[in-house]
């Protein structure tokens, strides 16, 4: 039913609708067309993990838009409405990968930062780190992705408080690149698009994190350095666990009051392997939500930290699913997101606690909210725009076939796969997109059959006469898309 009413099948060139762009109110994101709160379904998306980031490679993750199609065919296929990514070089054209994505539905977060030297805050000694060449890098970022609708939000930094030790000095450098940002934002985009921090869950300080990201200074609501988000990395949930075993509760109580959206910019621990994804049933349901915007699975690819739930072969970019991957599409499935995403806002306003050392409780956190000022050059920058600039915008795709092989976790190869572009504001969900079949024989997926996809789609809602040798994939698969 939603796939018919959602989808706008299209072949040939087709203008990219486009998702609505999302405010925050309170601790929501908000869909102003709607006045429904929105629920992050995300995913991280980093092929090559962070040490594959390489600008004179001349890609970066969105940059190829046929790796893209692929991508965003499958993630389209598991319900992911958000992606993360984390290192992108402005310098690139992002147009068609960002306008897939906006196609299929999903928002993009995007980190300004990358781990290479000088494209980010050094947490060792970040007075070292913060000068304009810097900035004029992470505001080239802002530039590049500024006009994509679907842009939903900036991280400012990703982990840069990594413990309690590198704690002091830390904070007031990542809370002034905040600032930094916002006011470009602020002087140079025509939407407030948020800016804040993504933080590690270390357990001691993450209370201190998020007071010191979204305390007022001298009590005023409207300071540019407050974050606009606070989003945490946390692995607490693993296996078979619960609310209360997994620490979700104490999250929840201590967020309850937050007055900027909260979520978590990654999850899912992976041992015990293969992983249960049982955190999906909590994450969306009212232990979380009202406190939690959603959350971010890490990730998307199977990097050497054994995290992913897609295994790319560089030789010729096809992927092999890992049973993860059906895990999580099954944790999804069970998850009722037409109601979860049809949550009217509250619109409910909690103020942001004045900042002062108080405030602060561990004694080895930074509890000093004397910024330093912006360094040499930066001020003109954020005054009067980067130059030259990046300059994105939403092209037309004409070519929404994925060209790359892929197999399940069987190892059977799944045939007709492509992005199915989605009406204007209307965002993915599980079930737009009911995906290819599965045919062991053949490996041509530009030869596919779209009757034959057609077929499975409607075997899986349960209508129509299937013919008999799909219905039979269908029953012994262990699970088709
Ligand atoms: C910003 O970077 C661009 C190159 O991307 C350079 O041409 C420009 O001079 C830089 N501006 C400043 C103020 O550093
Ligand atoms: C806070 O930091 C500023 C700038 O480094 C410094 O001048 C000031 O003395 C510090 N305040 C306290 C209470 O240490």
């Amino acid at each position: 039913m939603l796939v018919q009413s959602a989808a706008l099948v299209a072949f040939g060139a087709t203008l990219a609708a486009a998702v609505q762009p999302l405010e925050v109110r309170g601790n929501q994101f908000v869909n102003p067309n709607t006045g429904n709160a929105f629920q992050i379904v995300g995913m991280a998306y980093q092929p090559g993990g962070s040490a594959g980031y390489d600008p004179s490679h001349g890609r970066d993750p969105l940059s190829d838009r046929d790796v893209c199609t692929r991508d965003a065919a499958l993630m389209q296929m598991l319900g992911v409405n958000t992606i993360r990514v984390y290192n992108l070089d402005p310098n690139l054209n992002h147009d068609e990968c960002a306008s897939i994505f906006n196609a299929a539905g999903m928002y993009m977060l995007i980190d300004v930062n990358s781990p290479l030297p000088g494209e980010a805050i050094n947490n060792l000694e970040p007075w070292t780190s913060y000068y304009a060449a810097y900035l004029n890098r992470t505001f080239a970022v802002v530039e590049g992705f500024k006009n994509y609708p679907n842009t939903l939000a900036f991280f400012s930094g990703n982990e840069v408080i990594t413990d309690e030790k590198v704690s002091e000095f830390v904070p007031r450098y990542v809370r002034a690149v905040t600032r930094d940002l916002k006011n470009y934002v602020k002087n140079h985009v025509d939407r407030p698009i948020p800016v804040g921090y993504s933080a590690a869950d270390v357990r001691v300080i993450l209370e201190d994190s998020w007071n010191y990201f979204q305390c007022a200074i001298d009590g005023d609501e409207d300071d540019m350095s407050r974050a606009d988000i606070f989003a945490l990395n946390s692995y607490s949930w693993c296996g078979d666990s619960s609310f209360t075993e997994s620490g979700y509760d104490d999250l929840v109580a201590m967020f309850e009051t937050t007055s900027v959206p909260v979520f978590f910019s990654e999850f899912g621990c992976n041992e015990p392997s293969p992983r249960l994804f049982t955190e999906i049933q909590s994450i969306y349901s009212s232990d979380m939500m009202g406190v939690f915007a959603g959350g971010v699975v890490y990730e998307y690819t199977q990097e050497a930290n054994d995290y992913g739930l897609a295994e790319i072969n560089n030789d010729d970019q096809s992927i092999d699913l890992l049973s993860d991957f059906h895990t999580l599409q099954e944790q999804y499935e069970n998850v009722d997101f037409e109601a979860v995403q049809s949550i009217k806002a509250t619109n409910k306003k909690y103020p942001p606690p004045e900042c002062k050392p108080s405030l602060i409780k561990d004694e080895r956190f930074e509890n000093n909210f004397t910024l330093p000022v912006p360094p040499p050059g930066a001020q003109k920058m954020i005054d009067d725009g980067i130059s030259p600039k990046p300059v994105g915008r939403l092209v037309d795709i004409d070519q929404w076939d994925v060209v790359y092989e892929v197999k399940d976790s069987d190892g059977n190869v799944v045939t007709g796969l492509a992005v199915e572009p989605l009406a204007d504001d209307v965002v993915n969900t599980p079930g737009t997109n009911q995906g290819g079949s599965i045919s062991a024989a053949s490996s041509d997926s530009d030869n596919s059959d779209n009757s034959e996809s057609a077929a499975v789609r409607m075997a899986s809602t349960g209508s129509i006469v299937i013919p008999l040798a799909l219905a039979v994939s269908v029953v012994v698969g262990h699970r088709l898309f």
